[in-house]
């Protein structure tokens, strides 16, 4: 098993280390356990907010046998100048074994990796990439289509943003084929070198792909506002309740959350039973439980997957 000291990228990825993350996330899921982090304080570093990825970590620490420390930056000595570098110092030097990092900017977990030389593990940071969201999304489509191979995924809205990026990249590994579709001003055409397709008629394909992830408006990183309304927005590239009478019986709806119900989606969708969201949610503790234990683990990681792997 190759070593993993950081996951800023899902480029830390290889098609072997995902398959014994979600390995280890079916494990988690079927409530097969082990302390594979006593011993071991992570420290949650959330420099903007978070409720499914902070709550996520904090208890997948906690489920396996770990402890953590929390950092705000509201209420924190940064009100008083304390630079990023100068807080993450400080904390290194109480003796955590590593960080868990959000920030709003990008490069600035993998800042705090070179600097300290500690297992970094990115929670999101600006417009980069947020690799465990894309794991957790995967390991969802994975649960549901068993393989993901061809399948055809449509990332839909608010495309220029990490969620978006971290799932290209893993899902082009995993080789599915992507389609993104959103208005122009919300498509990054760099994607094109990841081997997406671009589409902006919605009409046009919503009836023809096996997965929808509907993504936030992200508008706190928009310098100004690049679509003319909400309402225009919804009736364009929402999933309405109208849409979803043209989607396939076994089309499956994501979103990473938060939604911003009446936009992305319709009320209708959290009703429907094509809806993973939730279970996006359930899976995001099992996936993170993994992805510690790789990192923090690698000995102990193996051996639970190689011993308790035979019970799947
Ligand atoms: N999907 C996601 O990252 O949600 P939070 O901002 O609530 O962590």
């Amino acid at each position: 098993m190759a070593a993993l000291d950081q996951l800023i990228s899902i480029k830390d990825l290889t098609p072997a280390s995902v398959h014994e993350v979600l390995l280890g996330a079916k494990l988690f899921s079927k409530n097969i356990h082990s302390p594979l982090l006593s011993n071991q304080t992570i420290a949650l570093l959330f420099f903007e907010n978070s409720t499914r990825t902070k709550i996520s970590f904090e208890l997948a620490i906690k489920k396996l046998s770990g402890s953590s420390v929390y950092f705000s930056s509201s209420g924190s000595s940064m009100s008083k100048g304390e630079t990023v570098l100068d807080t993450t110092q400080t904390i290194r030097a109480m003796g955590v074994n590593g960080f868990i990092v959000r920030h709003q900017t990008a490069g600035v977990p993998l800042s705090i990796k070179l600097s300290l030389n500690l297992p970094v593990i990115n929670a999101g940071d600006g417009t980069h990439e947020h690799p465990t969201q894309a794991l957790l999304d995967i390991f969802t489509l994975i649960e549901h289509f068993k393989d993901i191979k061809n399948k055809k995924i449509l990332i839909l809205g608010d495309t220029n943003q990490r969620v978006a990026r971290s799932n290209i990249k893993l899902l082009k590994m995993l080789g599915a084929e992507v389609i993104l579709c959103g208005p122009h001003t919300l498509i990054n055409k760099n994607f094109l070198s990841l081997g997406v397709k671009i589409e902006t008629d919605l009409d046009q394909i919503i009836g023809s792909v096996d997965a929808i992830m509907a993504l936030r408006i992200q508008t706190e990183r928009q310098n100004s506002m690049q679509i003319p309304n909400v309402n225009e927005f919804r009736k364009f590239w929402g999933v309405t309740a109208s849409r979803l009478k043209s989607i396939k019986k076994d089309t499956v709806i994501l979103h990473p959350g938060p939604t911003n119900w009446g936009v992305e989606l319709d009320y209708e969708v959290s009703d429907d039973s094509r809806s993973l969201i939730s279970k996006q949610v359930q899976n995001g503790l099992f996936v993170r439980m993994s992805v510690l234990s790789k990192i923090f683990n690698p000995n102990g990681f193996k051996d639970f997957l190689e011993n308790k792997g035979k019970q799947l």
